[in-house]
């Protein structure tokens, strides 16, 4: 177990865990277990509401689902903030699993060689960040994952059962090791954590989620077309929707919120109310 030990900028003393045990009923191969791991200090947790009256050890998955463009990412990682718990963004595992495929020239067509690839890079995340960096062979991915190739493929790719039943046993694992936890997908209420505390779904329109990418490419420096980033949206809603496993759906037990008139801080006030008022039951 024990390994490493670091200190960070505010003098936090972090324990590495080398390999957690897991209790899953489901076998899982050496490549599966998540290896880098970074206990929060309770002490840190301070101003979470409610929360805050949990033992550290209470349980709380948090899921939130979704389309391209509502913010989920962005609101995850904040509410995860406030709320002192860990944010998983299992987009960055596909996307890491695209970016490994295309830079080791795999044909994105040949499932098993995807799949393989994606297993022998034993993708993992480094905790002490934040949010956590993504590793791929024991090395950050994070800064390739966002590039367009990647966004170009990732969907499709996401779609091969077996890449997708990999990623969701690594998540489930995470899930289990970082119980405390705010994690966004489009499966994660639906498929990987079923019985999640609170589950939300966020979504927005086509327009305003085209308008929001658009506005975001603009502030990093490049051309946006909005009709093209629409359509490019609209296309990637239709392939994460209509595949077989693990479908971009709303879960029929999620609190669906329509993010298209309320700006970033009404979006995480608004699901942090939620999240208090079911904790405080
Ligand atoms: O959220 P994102 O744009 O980073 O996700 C990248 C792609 O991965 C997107 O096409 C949907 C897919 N994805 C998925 O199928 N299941 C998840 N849990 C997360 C992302």
């Amino acid at each position: 177990m024990n390994a490493t030990r670091q200190q960070t900028e505010q003098e936090l003393v972090f324990e590495m865990i080398e390999v957690v045990e897991v209790s899953h009923a489901e076998s899982c191969s050496a490549m599966d277990i998540e290896r880098v791991v970074c206990d929060k200090d309770p002490a840190t947790l301070g101003d979470s509401g409610c929360l805050a009256m949990l033992s550290p050890s209470h349980r709380i998955v948090i899921t939130i689902d979704g389309p391209a463009g509502t913010g989920k990412s962005s609101v995850a990682r904040a509410l995860a903030r406030q709320l002192g718990l860990d944010f998983l963004d299992t987009g960055a595992m596909y996307r890491a699993a695209a970016a490994i495929c295309i830079d080791n020239k795999i044909d994105l067509a040949d499932k098993a060689a995807v799949v393989a690839r994606t297993a022998a890079a034993d993708l993992h995340f480094d905790w002490t960040r934040d949010p956590p960096t993504i590793l791929a062979h024991g090395q950050p991915i994070d800064h390739r994952i966002r590039h367009k190739d990647v966004t170009e493929v990732v969907s499709p790719l996401a779609s091969i059962k077996e890449l997708r039943e990999h990623m969701v046993r690594k998540q489930r694992i995470i899930g289990q090791q970082h119980p405390r936890l705010v994690t966004e997908g489009r499966d994660q209420g639906s498929v990987v954590f079923p019985d999640a505390a609170v589950k939300f779904y966020l979504d927005a329109s086509p327009d305003v989620r085209a308008r929001r990418r658009a506005e975001q490419m603009v502030a990093m420096g490049s051309a946006a077309d909005l009709g093209t980033i629409t359509a490019e949206i609209l296309e990637r809603d239709r392939s994460d929707s209509s595949r077989t496993d693990g479908p971009l759906m709303c879960p029929s037990d999620a609190i669906c919120v329509d993010t298209s008139d309320l700006n970033f801080q009404q979006v995480v006030d608004a699901l942090h109310r939620h999240v208090l008022a079911v904790v405080g039951r």
